[in-house]
């Protein structure tokens, strides 16, 4: 979508600007997830963007009008210069949330963020019960520490988020997960249900939860938003697996967000690496304003027009915008499809045999992330 003169396209002057981002500041991570969404083939430290050029890419930001700034990665603590990027981002006029597993954190290295103007936090945990925790990101005593961390949080003044992603080997324990973010005083307790992509993917076959697993957890948690009315809000949607109808995937590509991977590659969305084909273009070589809108992965699938049927005939499509393009390609191969999630979906029935799949053995043969 070039401009032609020094006039822009008129799709391009219709554009809004975003307002977040994900900086993925690295991949190197100490845990070893299943269920990371982060790609199979991870980046290694030699790749990373230095201090300097994520500094540029957060003034940049800051200047195009985004807002806030997810520092994730990998594990961000793993960087060592995350105060001086923290402070970079603050001073970009950007609201600083920390995604972090917490396992590399002491109150001294908090206490630096704090100083360094860190507004969240937002802390994964694994499960309520400890050793199945630790089996989940093959830490020993990750659990304990990340107990420790949370007080930290706390007690530095900071909003905490409890970040705890479910699947078929700690969904039964829900009651537990929501009585421990309570004690933990969290403000907010985030049951994000397992995204297949990346070493997730590899994963699907340990982690899928049974169709009884994710009803009696949907109750759990809407009786338990009630409890908790007033003292921690919950945020919990129904599993894409298990829905009759997609989810407006990132209010839409290119729409009002965009991630940063480690090496720089500017991305409409955290896992669009995972579709093969597409061509990403880098920080190093663009501004993030002329990737935003010049580039043509971002063009792809703005809007609707890019839409098939049953899509681009059907009354929901400025609702749901068609779903997920990484859903769509990773289950039918083909990211411009309809997501298979949507029971309109002429390949609907690779949901339904997935769900339905009835090997769920309980013993786990993970295939840790490395
Ligand atoms: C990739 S992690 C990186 C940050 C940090 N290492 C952590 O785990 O908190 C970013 C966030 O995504 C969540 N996450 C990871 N894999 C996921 C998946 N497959 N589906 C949904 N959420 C996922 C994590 O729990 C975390 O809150
Ligand atoms: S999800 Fe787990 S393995 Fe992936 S980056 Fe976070 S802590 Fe590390
Ligand atoms: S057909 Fe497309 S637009 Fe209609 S509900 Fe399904 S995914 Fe949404």
């Amino acid at each position: 979508m070039s401009a032609v003169g020094t006039e822009p396209a008129p799709e391009v002057a219709a554009l809004k600007p975003p307002i977040g981002m994900l900086a993925e500041l690295t991949h190197r991570c100490p845990l070893q997830c299943p269920y990371c969404s982060n790609p199979v083939e991870l980046v290694r430290r030699s790749g990373e963007l230095s201090t300097e050029e994520w500094a540029d890419v957060f003034r940049q930001a800051g200047a195009m009008g985004v807002l806030q700034v997810h520092l994730s990665g990998g594990e961000p603590t793993a960087r060592k210069d995350l105060p001086e990027l923290v402070a970079a981002a603050r001073s970009a006029d950007l609201y600083t949330n920390l995604i972090t597993a917490g396992v590399l954190l002491t109150r001294e290295s908090l206490g630096r963020l704090v100083e360094a103007g860190l507004d969240h936090v937002q802390l994964s945990l694994q499960d309520s019960v400890a050793e199945n925790a630790e089996r989940i990101g093959n830490f020993r005593g990750g659990h304990a520490k990340k107990l420790e961390v949370a007080g930290w949080v706390v007690e530095a003044g900071l909003p905490l988020t409890v970040n705890v992603v479910v699947h078929r080997q700690n969904l039964d324990h829900l009651d537990d997960i929501i009585d421990m973010a309570l004690g933990l005083r969290a403000h907010r307790l985030e049951i994000a249900h397992t995204q297949y992509y990346g070493w997730a993917l590899s994963n699907r076959h340990n982690l899928m939860p049974t169709r009884s697993q994710v009803e009696r957890a949907t109750a759990i948690a809407q009786a338990a938003e009630e409890r908790c009315r007033g003292r921690m809000v919950i945020d919990y949607v129904v599993p894409d697996y298990f829905a009759r109808r997609p989810k407006r995937c990132m209010d839409g590509w290119g729409s009002q967000f965009f991630a940063v991977s480690p090496r720089g590659n500017m991305l409409p969305c955290h896992a669009a690496e995972t579709i093969t084909g597409l061509t990403f273009s880098s920080v190093r070589d663009h501004t993030l304003r002329w990737i935003w809108e010049n580039d043509e992965t971002f063009w792809k699938f703005r809007g609707t027009a890019w839409m098939p049927e049953p899509c681009r005939s059907c009354d929901r499509r400025d609702l749901d915008l068609g779903g997920c393009r990484c859903q769509a390609y990773a289950l039918t191969g083909d990211a411009s499809a309809t997501d298979p999630v949507c029971e309109l979906s002429p390949r609907h029935d690779v949901v339904v045999a997935l769900v339905e799949l009835d090997d769920r053995s309980n013993q786990p043969d993970y295939i840790y992330r490395r």
